[in-house]
């Protein structure tokens, strides 16, 4: 089912009759907003739902929304504008709730989904309900005319209700602490009003930190809140009567590390920061500063209809694409121009020879199939294209542009499908894959593109020049950068560092210049990151880069082949030597990185 349970994504959406259909095939008990397409799904509830669902955490519990205009069996809900839950139990209705009224909601969750389990344990008759008790529109519409704005949209954040801003900075995102993070505050009870991923640009983060530039760490901070994507949320409380403010301050603890270890032990900054620069969260300090937070990164947040927009699109997903060698050497473009057509952003891209046991694994649930040998084959034959794809119900999306997986099935019902037409004459096989769900998406792509770090250095002629754009290109990227030191590297150092091409004959000149003036070193951080980097920064000479690949880091800032601006390492086992060797002294004292655990993935042959 798409989406289902996926950590951002925890209800599966239904915007056609397919998907409804699907949606109430679900096994167990699914909890189904209806709503219209004007006002979009209930936002107020999804923190609850989160939290009800990791506490229940149960297979059989499923959570939807679905599109009363365009789902013909949902029509008698079309024009209601009253947040309306509708409980299925085995694809038939077992309980209705009108109003988004949290602790009933709720209480009807457990006892709905304890009725569903006993029913499939024991057997018997479901008690199924009519729900005929639809209400007039005139007077829900007087009754919860505070929910909308003058112009008809919803307004997020009532005008009464108190916030904070919270910041997941760039320390614990790059150690892929975020979602750990945001578990913790939706269990102590914070409502999470609006959630934003982004990564600073310096400019941002000097203006948002602008009253502390006076002081000695002002240029750090900068440097250090620009580093990488932050989480920014707009936190309320459950409860109405506390103050979320000092509520928020009290949960992340005191911005002194060492004194939030001592004095909150138990404090987000005591458990995920490792220094008073890095520490991992922030908070708005006072109702005026979160009013202030609150316009500088939601702008029309309280005024309403531009951000309640937004809020409601669906966020972009991932799906991965597999093209099969044959037919990704003959019609690869063909196939990038129906993704890009379709909408899809190629995210991450690379070609791989794989092993027969790399395919076993990745193929893990069918390898006894009887076409398991006949996939084998060919997936085996040449360089397979991985894709990842992103736009918003990616996984579905990719699915049906692909089509059945039966090539015969795919010929005769929908010869316009993908599949149908990029076939191997006398291959059983289809051509092309795509992930079947949300969960299958993240193992898969995971699978081609494991999370990685590489070294990165910018050598003496690009520190002298172009620091600036390249930091720049790597967080344009989407690198993290998990370490960076500026390093004058000592003569024996310089040979260590070059010692593959000792036998070369530019091997002097190159130590040289390695040495020849201070280098920035950097830890970077993605999914692919070696190749990423390696290919950012483009072929070793520039004047091959220009010609060949003109965007490349080289080919607009490398001067020659000896002089050519960046460094990175060649492979996974190279890049944990590198920084092993380069800040492997520094490891301790090195507060960034105090456990990133080493992830090679599998090692696959580009
Ligand atoms: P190499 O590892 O082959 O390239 P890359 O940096 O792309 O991994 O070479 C290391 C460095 O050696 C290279 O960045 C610059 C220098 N070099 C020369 O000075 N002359 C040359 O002909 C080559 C191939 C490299
Ligand atoms: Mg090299």
């Amino acid at each position: 089912m798409a989406g289902k349970k996926k950590e951002t994504n925890l209800q599966a959406s239904a915007t056609n009759r397919e998907q409804w259909e699907e949606v109430l095939a679900t096994k167990g008990l699914t909890v189904v907003d209806v709503y219209q397409q004007w006002c979009g799904p209930c936002r107020a509830v999804i923190s609850l739902l989160r939290k009800i669902n990791n506490e229940l955490s149960d297979d059989l519990l499923h959570f939807a929304t679905a599109e009363a205009d365009s789902i013909d069996a949902l029509e008698k809900y079309r024009g209601k504008c009253e947040p309306t839950f509708l409980f299925y139990g085995g694809g038939e209705l077992v309980a209705v709730l009108r109003g988004a009224n949290a602790p009933l909601l709720q209480r009807m969750i457990v006892d709905q989904l304890a009725k569903e389990k006993l029913m499939l344990e024991h057997g018997g008759q479901r008690k199924v309900v009519v729900d005929n008790d639809l209400p007039d529109d005139e007077k829900i519409e007087e009754q919860e005319a505070h929910h909308y704005s003058e112009d008809g949209e919803r307004i997020i954040v009532p005008a009464t209700k108190s916030y904070t801003v919270a910041i997941i900075k760039p320390d614990a995102v790059a150690h892929g602490k975020a979602n750990e993070i945001i578990m913790k505050i939706q269990d102590a009870g914070f409502e999470i009003l609006a959630q934003d991923e982004r990564t600073l640009s310096e400019t941002q983060a000097r203006e948002f930190y602008q009253h502390k530039d006076s002081e000695d760490c002002f240029e750090d901070l900068v440097q250090f809140m620009s580093s990488g994507p932050s989480h920014i949320l707009v936190l309320s409380r459950l409860e109405e009567s506390s103050d979320v403010v000092q509520d928020w301050l009290s949960f992340i603890g005191p911005a002194n590390i060492e004194e939030a270890k001592q004095e909150k032990p138990e404090s987000l900054r005591a458990q995920y920061g490792t220094r008073t620069l890095f520490n991992a969260v922030h908070g708005s300090e006072d109702r005026d500063g979160a009013g202030r937070e609150l316009a500088f990164f939601f702008p029309d947040f309280s005024t309403v209809s531009g951000k309640a927009q937004d809020a409601r699109e669906e966020p972009a997903e991932r799906t991965l694409a597999l093209i099969r060698p044959d037919v990704a050497r003959e019609n690869r473009e063909e196939i990038l121009t129906h993704m890009n057509k379709s909408g899809f952003k190629v995210s991450l891209q690379r070609e791989v020879m794989l092993t027969e046991e790399q395919v076993k694994e990745f193929y893990v649930h069918c390898n006894e199939d009887d076409y398991f040998p006949a996939l084998l084959q060919s997936m085996t034959r040449g360089r397979v294209l991985a894709l990842v794809l992103t736009r918003e119900d990616a996984v579905q999306h990719w699915k049906n542009m692909l089509g059945p997986s039966d090539l015969k099935k795919a010929a005769e019902e929908e010869p316009e499908c993908l599949r149908a037409r990029y076939y191997v004459e006398g291959d059983p096989v289809n051509q092309l894959h795509g992930s079947g769900s949300t969960e299958e998406a993240s193992r898969e792509i995971s699978f081609f593109f494991p999370m990685q770090q590489t070294l990165a250095v910018i050598k003496p002629d690009g520190v002298e020049k172009h620091k600036n754009t390249i930091l720049e290109e790597i967080r344009n990227r989407g690198f993290s950068i998990t370490r960076m030191e500026e390093k004058l590297l000592s003569k024996e150092k310089a040979e260590e560092f070059c010692k593959e091409q000792r036998e070369r004959p530019f091997f002097n000149q190159l130590v040289e210049f390695m040495c020849s003036g201070p280098c920035v070193m950097m830890v970077l951080e993605k999914e692919n990151g070696v190749e990423e980097w390696r290919a950012a920064m483009g072929p070793t000479d520039p004047d091959w880069a220009k010609r060949e690949f003109p965007d490349s880091l080289r080919a607009r800032l490398g001067s020659d082949v000896l002089r050519n601006s960046v460094h990175g390492s060649s492979n996974p086992k190279h890049a944990q030597e590198e920084i092993q060797l380069i800040f492997g002294d520094t490891q301790k004292s090195n507060p960034l990185d105090p456990n990133t655990e080493v992830k090679e993935g599998p090692e696959l042959c580009p």
